[in-house]
């Protein structure tokens, strides 16, 4: 709340000979509530005042102005803690919380920013995996992050488009032309190419003879580019579906294939900066020096590479967009090859090189390991989908079997539970997907928010009457009710730090916390009672529950339905 660090800062100016921005650059706000609403950290302040910090808290406790909004400041080893009174607290949070709505935990910290975010960008001619909801969801979460943080987001879709395997596609194609040319050829045919090829890639005649499409391809001959626009064609049709399906949307879907022309470009570039040097007839970027293997920019048949049309793309988003930053949502396997494009992008003189940065996460498997498309055993998402919406379909017969329009509902339940299912994990850790943890109403899942969202809308509509405007809030002293409040004003920040690390999680484990503190106190106390006062304000507590869990579910990509 800007408004108690604006009181605390100008309380410490009178003690610190310290810049006011910088004062609360220092202020933190504790997680546990012993340690007070807000804190100063003396740590930073030892070396200046050549005091240890115990002291200098102490003397700070001793010296500052006292009185409300707080009720107690005081020193607790090297941290100064301030206290704000209960009732003053409730007072301004919730007042913004119901004042401003579904905008709460906006701000226009990132005005005139642009930050470009690559994700999702699947390989053509193969549908998307289960593990493509990875890459997906963090960066659409991450984009509604810092739209409403103020950034100006741009989504790529940089889908992989180009490079040798659509030469392995033709070559399996061309053998099966006169069955498959007659109709649309769908994903699913594809990838059954794909597979066919690899299982018998042992002959080397047929590497040659991919490569040799791939050259003729990236020669602009016909055949080729009107095989390849097909693959494309039919790829993003299906790929689009499933985006419809997970709410996630793109600014632009300029793959590889365009950037080859440019990445002659670099590669000429390179030569000249004696960047990039011959190697075996091939041109490489030496990066022993760094510890990384060589950059391969160019083969021998000068075809160029994922790598080399990185580097063309990352200097055309630079040019497009002005970005603050520019961001990778892509698989930690990736790592070297963002660390290698990184550097060459500095080698050639691209300071802002050090804006780019790559959000890598691990790798998500079902009970039976890794989906591996060459070996075709590829878990696809739509699938993945439809057996969540089944499932979710099957529980709310159950539980609920005169819903209305329960198709749209499990719908949004089950494709919730897909999400939540992988949001909730800190991004670099490898996860396993559970079907029943995924969907279980109660446990740490997409559902249980969405119904302890339906719950407060219950709660209000049971209310039936308009709510009260205001309320006594200094009412609400249950622990819960406390906790509940500093967790609403908390909310901001969870979001500025969710941006700041790139990680949706931070939003998806302060949903869980809010949801289950609410629904502790729930089971203790209830909203709607013959007290009035007490109704009204925990009512208004209630809706600024509902608003936040809305808000918070919505950064992640999860839609919640009225009743469940
Ligand atoms: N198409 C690649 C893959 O499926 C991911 C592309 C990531 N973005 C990038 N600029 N390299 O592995």
């Amino acid at each position: 709340m800007k408004l108690f660090t604006d009181e605390i800062v100008k309380r410490l100016e009178k003690l610190l000979e310290m810049d006011a921005s910088d004062i609360e650059s220092l202020l933190q706000t504790p997680t546990d509530t012993t340690m007070g609403d807000y804190s100063l950290p003396c740590f930073k302040l030892a070396k200046t005042l050549r005091k240890a910090p115990p002291l200098i808290a102490q003397e700070l406790a001793d010296n500052i102005e006292k009185g409300p909004p707080f009720e107690k400041i005081e020193a607790v080893k090297g941290y100064l803690n301030f206290f704000v009174a209960r009732g003053a607290l409730a007072e301004t949070v919730l007042t913004q919380v119901l004042e401003q709505g579904a905008r709460y935990g906006e701000s226009d910290a990132g005005k005139g920013k642009a930050v470009v975010m690559d994700y999702s960008s699947p390989n053509i001619a193969k549908p998307l995996g289960i593990h493509h909801i990875r890459g997906t969801m963090i960066g659409n979460a991450l984009y509604r992050i810092f739209k409403v943080l103020g950034y100006t987001p741009v989504g790529l879709n940089y889908l992989g488009d180009w490079g040798t395997q659509f030469g392995q596609l033709m070559v399996s194609y061309k053998r099966r032309e006169s069955e498959l040319s007659r109709g649309d050829i769908t994903v699913k045919e594809l990838l059954d190419l794909y597979v066919e090829f690899h299982n018998e890639s042992d002959e080397e005649r047929l590497d040659d003879e991919a490569r040799a499409w791939f050259k003729k391809l990236e020669d602009g001959d016909p055949e080729a580019v009107s095989l390849w626009e097909k693959f494309r064609e039919e790829s993003l049709k299906e790929f689009q579906r499933v985006y419809d399906r997970l709410g996630v949307t793109f600014d632009s879907y300029v793959g590889e294939s365009g950037f080859i022309e440019q990445s002659q470009d670099v590669i000429r570039r390179m030569k000249e900066a004696g960047v990039a040097v011959e190697s075996e007839g091939a041109m490489v970027v030496d990066l022993e020096q760094y510890d990384m293997p060589p950059c391969l920019l160019q083969k021998k048949d000068g075809t160029t590479l994922y790598a080399t049309r990185d580097i063309a793309a990352a200097e055309y988003r630079r040019e497009t967009y002005k970005f603050d930053q520019l961001l990778y949502v892509v698989g930690s396997q990736q790592k070297l090859h963002f660390r290698q494009v990184f550097k060459v992008l500095e080698l050639i003189g691209h300071t802002w090189a050090q804006r780019c940065h790559h959000v890598d996460f691990g790798m998500l498997s079902f009970t039976g390991g890794t989906f591996s498309t060459r070996r075709g055993k590829i878990l696809f998402l739509e699938d993945v989908l439809d057996r969540a919406v089944e499932l979710a379909r099957e529980i709310i017969d159950e539980k609920n079997p005169t819903l209305e329009n329960k198709d749209e509902v499990a719908e949004m339940v089950g494709v919730g539970a897909v999400i939540f299912g992988d949001i909730k994990h800190r991004r670099n850790k490898d996860i396993v997907f559970d079907w029943d943890t995924a969907l279980n109403f109660d446990g740490e899942t997409g559902p249980y928010l969405q119904y302890s969202c339906v719950r407060l809308g219950g709660i209000l509509r049971k209310y039936g009457k308009k709510l009260p405007t205001t309320a006594d809030l200094s009412l609400l002293t249950a622990d819960e009710e406390r906790t509940l409040i500093t967790l609403l004003g908390d909310f901001p920040r969870q979001i500025r730090r969710a941006a700041e690390q790139y990680e949706p999680s931070i939003v998806a484990s302060y949903l869980l916390d809010l949801a289950g503190t609410f629904n502790t106190f729930y089971q203790k106390h209830r909203v709607i009672s013959d007290d009035a006062d007490l109704t009204a304000a925990r009512l208004l507590l209630v809706s600024a529950l509902r608003t936040v869990i809305r808000k918070g579910l919505d950064l992640l990509g999860i839609k919640c339905p009225e009743r469940m």
